[in-house]
């Protein structure tokens, strides 16, 4: 009996996910409401138009839905159409993968909208075309409802939305402004998804297939990636780049510890406390499959895992983060070597990453499972020291690089200090009101404060101690 319950479970699960999508690297993903978008991505080697429009002849293979709205084992993926998709998915109007595909990026008043920044190859197509997760229409927007440059995206470029809806393409090729402007050194494009307007700013580095990760406080770590020629970069996760979003100014951060070299094709996402940086994959196969970057002392480390590891480590694959775990999607090898499906592997990888000390590989997709609480303290390794001493001599010329951990220090030790004046102002006026009963309605004063003193005193003992 339980058999025939079983079967008839596993029956219904395949006829609902009837989607098997193809392999794919440099594909587009972005998580909207509990269903994880993912559109385009190649798997030729060298895809030429012939190739492109045979992918281009199943619709649902080239964008389609990660239900993540209730439990899967990886095993069985709940792959999910779209409605109406081959009828309404306007793939003539998307920027073809040939002239190097599209950046796709979430937006909108409601963050319910998918907009998908066409390449500028293609004069003739609208520069930016929305998939509204809502009612699953689409849009084209034209230039004339631009204000300011023309938006280009590449499936090379990682797109960050900020938390002000402007997407932010950093390039890494040359390319033709609007106003006919050349720019050999790429720049970083601004595109605002709440009023349409668009500008192309300078930017410290130029680079493609690099990882991006938004901080809480509107900065967005760059590291990692190739240049346009394809030359890797030997150094580029030594030096990380902060790119603030607010004002558009760069800043190199020079990193410690065991740090990756230089590598492209990686992830990276933040972790759920708000400061870990975790790195995933890439290409060179001298590095580890996963590092972490503190963001609050800048140190690189590898972190603790236990779980089945990946049988390969992929590259030009996506991550996102979706309640307690890093949702990694398809990627591959290097030349395009998709082998894990032959290892029995799953086209998505589930990292659980709820416990900073302890990230588990796992198979098991829970969306309700209870994320633990996240530690916060700074590490206690040598390198940690080091780093408040050189916070504190950077301290002049780096306001905006002031150690977090030091912050919440000073506010606990402000806030502790208040108490035990409180405290002691309290017992004191108690003990001279019973002792005496002269302060019927005292409230302490200024004057007060000097019977104090001997608190102050002995926190400054501590300090001096340490
Ligand atoms: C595209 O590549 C395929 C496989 O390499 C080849 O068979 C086909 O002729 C090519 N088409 C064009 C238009 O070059
Ligand atoms: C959109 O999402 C961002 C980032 O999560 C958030 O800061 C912002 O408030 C959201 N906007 C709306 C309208 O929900
Ligand atoms: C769009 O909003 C940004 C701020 O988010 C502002 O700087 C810009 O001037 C606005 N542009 C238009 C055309 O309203
Ligand atoms: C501490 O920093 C030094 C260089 O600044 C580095 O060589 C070492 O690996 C770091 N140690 C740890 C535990 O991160
Ligand atoms: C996280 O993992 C460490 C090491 O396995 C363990 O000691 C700790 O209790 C775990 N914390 C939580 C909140 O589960
Ligand atoms: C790894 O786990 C050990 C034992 O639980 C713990 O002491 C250590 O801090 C962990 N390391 C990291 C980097 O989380
Ligand atoms: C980003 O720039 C804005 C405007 O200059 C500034 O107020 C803010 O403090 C900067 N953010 C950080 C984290 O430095």
């Amino acid at each position: 009996m339980f058999k025939y319950i079983l079967l008839l479970l596993q029956i219904l699960t395949i006829v609902k996910s009837q989607l098997t999508p193809t392999v794919r690297t440099l594909h587009d993903t972005v998580l909207i409401d509990k269903k994880l978008y993912i559109f385009g991505g190649f798997h030729a080697p060298a895809p030429n138009s012939t190739i492109e429009s045979e992918y281009n002849l199943n619709p649902d293979d080239r964008f389609f839905y990660l239900d993540v709205s209730k439990p899967f084992d990886t095993s069985s993926l709940p792959w999910t159409p779209i409605p109406n998709n081959e009828k309404d998915l306007p793939l003539n109007f998307l920027s073809s993968i040939i002239t190097g595909g599209v950046s796709a990026s979430i937006g909108g008043v409601n963050n319910d909208t998918i907009y998908f920044i066409n390449n500028e190859r293609d004069k003739t197509l609208p520069p930016v075309l929305t998939f509204s997760t809502k009612d699953n229409l689409w849009h084209s927007i034209f230039q004339q409802s631009i204000l300011g440059d023309r938006p280009i995206g590449r499936n090379q470029i990682r797109p960050i939305t900020d938390y002000n809806g402007k997407i932010h393409l950093l390039t890494g090729f040359s390319f033709v402004t609007l106003q006919g402007v050349t720019r050999n050194q790429g720049g970083i494009i601004v595109f605002d998804t709440i009023n349409f307007s668009c500008v192309v700013k300078d930017a410290d580095i130029s680079r493609l297939e690099y990882s991006a990760t938004l901080l809480p406080n509107g900065i967005i770590v760059y590291m990692g990636g190739k240049t346009s020629d394809g030359r890797a970069d030997t150094d580029n996760f030594r030096i990380v780049y902060l790119y603030n979003t607010t004002d558009n100014t760069w800043k190199p951060q020079p990193t410690t510890g065991d740090i990756p070299a230089g590598d492209h094709g990686t992830s990276s996402v933040l972790g759920l406390d708000g400061f870990r940086i975790i790195v995933f994959g890439g290409l060179n196969s001298g590095n580890k499959l996963l590092y972490v970057l503190d963001t609050r002392t800048f140190n690189w480390y590898e972190p603790n895992v236990s779980g089945k590891n990946p049988t390969i480590k992929r590259f030009d694959h996506s991550a996102n983060v979706i309640g307690k775990y890093m949702v990694i999607a398809f990627g591959s090898g290097s030349d395009l070597d998709f082998s894990y499906r032959s290892n029995s592997e799953s086209d998505v990888l589930l990292l659980d990453i709820g416990n900073s000390s302890n990230y588990v590989w796992t198979n098991y997709f829970d969306p309700n499972a209870v994320i633990p609480p996240q530690t916060t303290s700074l590490p206690t390794d040598s390198n940690s020291t080091q780093y408040n001493d050189n916070s504190n001599n950077n301290k002049k010329n780096n306001n905006n690089n002031i150690n977090p951990g030091v912050i919440v220090g000073v506010v606990i030790g402000v806030i502790g200090i208040i108490c035990i004046i409180s405290l002691s102002i309290f017992y004191y006026v108690r003990r001279r009101k019973t002792g005496k009963g002269i302060y019927e309605k005292a409230i302490p004063t200024p004057s007060n404060s000097e019977n104090i003193i001997p608190i102050p005193s002995d926190l400054e003992l501590t300090y001096g101690r340490k």
